[in-house]
C-alpha cells in the first residue's frame, strides 16, 4: 500500500506511526515536500517540491547495514538509467560529481531485544536546482535536473523506482551480501581518498566483508566521513 501526501513533517515519522499500528511489510509513505525531513546523525534533510521523499516499512530483516548499502546501489542504478554517473559515499550518500544527489536513512524500532520493524527513508533530488537550496547546502548538493538539464516526470517513474527499491530490500533480506558489497564497491567514491571518521584518519582503502569502511587497515563501522 502506498500512502501519498502533499506535505508531511517527515515521511519517516508517518511510516513509524503506521508501523506501530500494524501496517504491513512494504507499506510506503511518499510526500511531495517535508517540513522536518531527517537525515543521518540527527541532521535535517532539505525537502522542497521537486524531490522524491519516501519511507518504506520493512519487517523480518535483521541487518540494516547491508540494507543501506543495497538501497544505495538501487538509487545509483536508477540514476544510471538516465545517463548520469553516480558514486556512493559510504555509508548512505549518493553523489554525482562529488555533490550529494540522494541520501538513505534506515531507522529501527525495537521492543527489548526484539527488532519490531525498520523504516528505510530515501530522498532523491530530482527536479529544480540546488542553486535554490539554502546557502549551506548549495555548494555540496546537486539535483538530477542540474545534471541532465531536463526535469523528470516523477509520477510516471514512481512505480519503477519503488520496484527497484523493493528488489534491493529483498536482496538484503535474502542475505546476498557479497553481491551487494561488490555493486557498492564498484561505485565507491571514497576509495583512495584521505578521510577522517571520528578519531580515525587516513586513506580509505575499501569496504570490507562486514560493510565497514577500512581506513589504513582499521575497519570503521559507523560515523560521518569527512573528506580531508
Ligand atoms: C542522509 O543523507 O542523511 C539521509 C537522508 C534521508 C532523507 C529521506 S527523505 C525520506 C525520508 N524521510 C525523512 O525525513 N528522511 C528520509
Amino acid at each position: 500500500m502506498i500512502h501519498q501526501f502533499d506535505a508531511l513533517p517527515s515521511t519517516q515519522d508517518k511510516a513509524r506511526e503506521l508501523a506501530r499500528k500494524g501496517a504491513e511489510d512494504g507499506t510506503v509513505v511518499v510526500a511531495k515536500t517535508m517540513t522536518g525531513g531527517r537525515g543521518q546523525h540527527g541532521r535535517s534533510w532539505h525537502a522542497p517540491e521537486g524531490g522524491w521523499y519516501a519511507s518504506i516499512i520493512i519487517r523480518d530483516l535483521q541487518d540494516p547495514r547491508f540494507l543501506t548499502l543495497s538501497l544505495g546501489n538501487a538509487v545509483a542504478e536508477l540514476l544510471e538509467i538516465t545517463g548520469a554517473d553516480p558514486q556512493l559515499k559510504w555509508v548512505n550518500d549518493v553523489w554525482i560529481d562529488g555533490k550529494k544527489i540522494a541520501g538513505i536513512l534506515v531507522e529501527s524500532e525495537s521492543t527489548g531485544s526484539n527488532l519490531d520493524f525498520l523504516v528505510a527513508g530515501i530522498g532523491i533530488n530530482f527536479n529544480g536546482t540546488a542553486n535554490d537550496f539554502p546557502e549551506a547546502l548549495r555548494e555540496t548538493s546537486v539535483t538530477l535536473e542540474d545534471v541532465l538539464g531536463v526535469d523528470t516526470c516523477i509520477e510516471d517513474t514512481e512505480a519503477y523506482i519503488l520496484d527497484t527499491l523493493k528488489a534491493a530490500i529483498d536482496k538484503a533480506r535474502r542475505g546476498e551480501n557479497l553481491e551487494i558489497l561488490n555493486a557498492f564497491r564498484a561505485r565507491d567514491a571514497l576509495k583512495g581518498q584521505k578521510v577522517r571518521v571520528g578519531d580515525v584518519e587516513g586513506t580509505a582503502e575499501r569496504i570490507d566483508e562486514n560493510g565497514c569502511l577500512v581506513i589504513d587497515g582499521t575497519p570503521v563501522d559507523a560515523g560521518t566521513v569527512e573528506l580531508l
